[in-house]
């Protein structure tokens, strides 16, 4: 365990996979950890590194200024902070649950009629990474919370991260990329099938699609300048052409009786761009489409 100077005591409130990742990310950091979870038998092992177990979450608040939750979701952050909102006044309160903006806002209105120092987080990192220095965490929300805390809440990855003082961004960023995410895997797994279907293996793939992967990384900075521009400019590839492209995939994909639904969802945006004008811009007009569902 690495001592820090200071060691800020820090409470823990939700032990699942996430929570227990955060958990040991802070004692791992020299930081006296309280910890507390709904159903008993899950800790032992952070007991065992020296976390101390509350048997009740208003205990558990009491022994740390900082208390930080990671809970399935907001409404079960509502169902156990709702009871110890005094034992939470004048403590600073980091929740890492993840959720909507939507949701940042009403807990961050809660926070305030409760008269609770608040600020908001997400966890970009997989559990087993928390802790690491690639580890993403997203915070915004009360900037002194963060400017007191951010020495201890650094404990959690080495890219934390606040975004600003609107509470709702960390959840905004945070589902942003989980978009990217989760679109980017699904096509992957579709790419995998259609491959497949062919005789080819997963792995004999993978080559190639890494190749894939970096050009979208390096076309990234100029696609976000056209999109925030406005200004899709198709010279070298239309959407036209593109959504033809789209059109073979499905086709492959239909003959081999794979399931074809995302395809056809985003040949049909591609057509809607098209036909509202857009057929001799870029693939990035599509989102005058995703916009406008009609
Ligand atoms: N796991 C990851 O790698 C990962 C990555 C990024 C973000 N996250 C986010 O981190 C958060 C926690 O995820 P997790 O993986 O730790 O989930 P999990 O393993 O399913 O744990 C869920 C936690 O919520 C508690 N809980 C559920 N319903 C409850 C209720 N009604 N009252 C009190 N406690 C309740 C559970 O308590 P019991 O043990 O009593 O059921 C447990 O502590 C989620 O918002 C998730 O999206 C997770």
């Amino acid at each position: 365990m690495t001592t820090t100077i200071s060691s800020t005591p820090v409470t823990v409130l939700g032990l699942g996979a996430m929570g227990q990742a955060i958990a040991g990310a802070f004692l791992e950091a020299g930081h006296p950890t309280t910890v507390w979870n709904r159903s008993h038998g899950k800790g032992d092992a952070l007991v065992a590194r020296g976390a101390v177990r509350a048997d009740t979450a208003a205990d558990a608040v009491r022994a740390a200024e900082l208390v930080v939750v990671s809970l399935v979701d907001q409404s079960v952050s509502r169902t156990v902070l709702a009871p110890i909102a005094a034992e939470l006044r004048g403590r600073a309160l980091v929740d890492l649950t993840s959720d909507t903006p939507q949701r940042a806002r009403e807990a961050a209105a809660w926070a305030r009629a409760e008269g609770i120092d608040y600020l908001d987080g997400a966890m970009m990192a997989y559990a087993p990474t928390v802790g690491g220095p690639d580890a993403l965490v997203f915070h915004s929300g009360s900037k002194a919370a963060y400017e007191k805390y951010e020495r201890t809440l650094r404990a959690l990855g080495g890219k934390t991260t606040f975004l600003g003082e609107d509470h709702a961004l960390a959840a905004a960023y945070d589902l942003a990329v989980l978009d990217f995410f989760w679109t980017s895997m699904s096509g992957l797994v579709h790419a995998f099938a259609l491959a497949g279907a062919e005789g080819i293996k997963a792995a004999d793939l993978v080559p190639y699609l890494v190749g894939n992967d970096s050009l979208l990384g390096s076309l990234m900075p100029s696609l976000a300048e056209e999109v925030d521009g406005r200004s899709y400019p198709g010279d070298f590839a239309n959407l036209v052409m593109d959504t033809a492209g789209v059109e073979h995939i499905l086709h492959a994909a239909e003959h081999h009786g794979l399931d074809v639904g995302a395809l056809r969802g985003i040949k049909a945006v591609a057509d809607r761009a098209i036909a509202a004008g857009h057929g001799g811009d870029g693939w990035t007009a599509t989102i005058e489409a995703v916009r406008n569902p009609g």
